[in-house]
């Protein structure tokens, strides 16, 4: 028989889901981080859907200081570029922040995807249905994260080229999403960028619609 969730486990999913955080180094302490744990994110993040269930992601674990330096290496030049494209109060505001937790975090997760060399069923039309595939994989280990009061942190301020580099990926691999991983002082109960002012959030009206966007 199937199983049937109630209301507590579905106001439970939602509280994961609201306090759901991305995490940065100013947060992470440095309490090591088990292999079982990190099993258990990535066995959650293996539960996704994919396209045509091609499953088609693929996961790098590092600890090591090298491989992490190359990363970190590659997210200041990105990030020197990233910050001039912004200008005045935007420029100020964004070298304020901290972007990423590379070092700080015990592990990383680089997760790639790797296409089909056959065609994938469902993937025929739309060709980034793989790579979605992958963020989705990627959802899931967050969640699970969060569940285990665990901090993640996306990084997408990088070469991708160079962290593929850095961890010997084939070279039809691309890389999805790159993720530093480690316990937290704590989790805020808002986005960041929300609390700090750099983005507001959106309300359900300005981007939700019913049978077809209003003209
Ligand atoms: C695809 C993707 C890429 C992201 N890349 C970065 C990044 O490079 N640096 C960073 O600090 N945050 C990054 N974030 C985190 C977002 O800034 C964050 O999700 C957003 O501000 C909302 O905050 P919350 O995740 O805590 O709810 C990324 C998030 C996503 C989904």
């Amino acid at each position: 028989m199937s199983k049937s969730f109630n209301e507590t486990d579905c106001q439970i999913l939602e509280e994961i889901l609201r306090l759901r955080r991305d995490v940065r180094g100013n947060y992470f302490t440095d309490e090591p981080v088990s292999k079982a744990l990190i099993s258990h994110l990535i066995k959650a993040a293996l539960y996704a859907p994919s396209v045509g269930y091609s499953q088609p992601w693929q996961f790098v674990v590092i600890r090591n200081e090298s491989v992490k330096q190359q990363v970190y290496q590659s997210f200041k030049q990105a990030n020197a570029v990233g910050s001039s494209l912004f200008l005045g109060d935007k420029k100020r505001d964004y070298k304020a922040l901290k972007l990423e937790g590379i070092l700080e975090a015990p592990v990383n997760i680089a997760i790639f995807y790797k296409p089909s060399k056959t065609p994938v069923l469902g993937q025929t039309s739309m060709k980034d249905m793989g790579r979605f595939s992958v963020v989705c994989a990627i959802q899931n280990l967050w969640l699970m994260a969060r569940a285990l009061n665990i901090g993640v942190g996306w990084v997408s301020i990088v070469d991708a080229q160079q962290v593929k580099q850095a961890v010997n990926a084939d070279e039809d691999a691309e890389l999805i999403g790159y993720l530093c991983i480690g316990y937290v002082k704590e989790f805020l109960d808002e986005p960041e960028l929300k609390q700090k002012g750099w983005a507001e959030q959106k309300n359900s009206q300005d981007v939700v619609f019913f049978d077809s966007f209003p003209r």
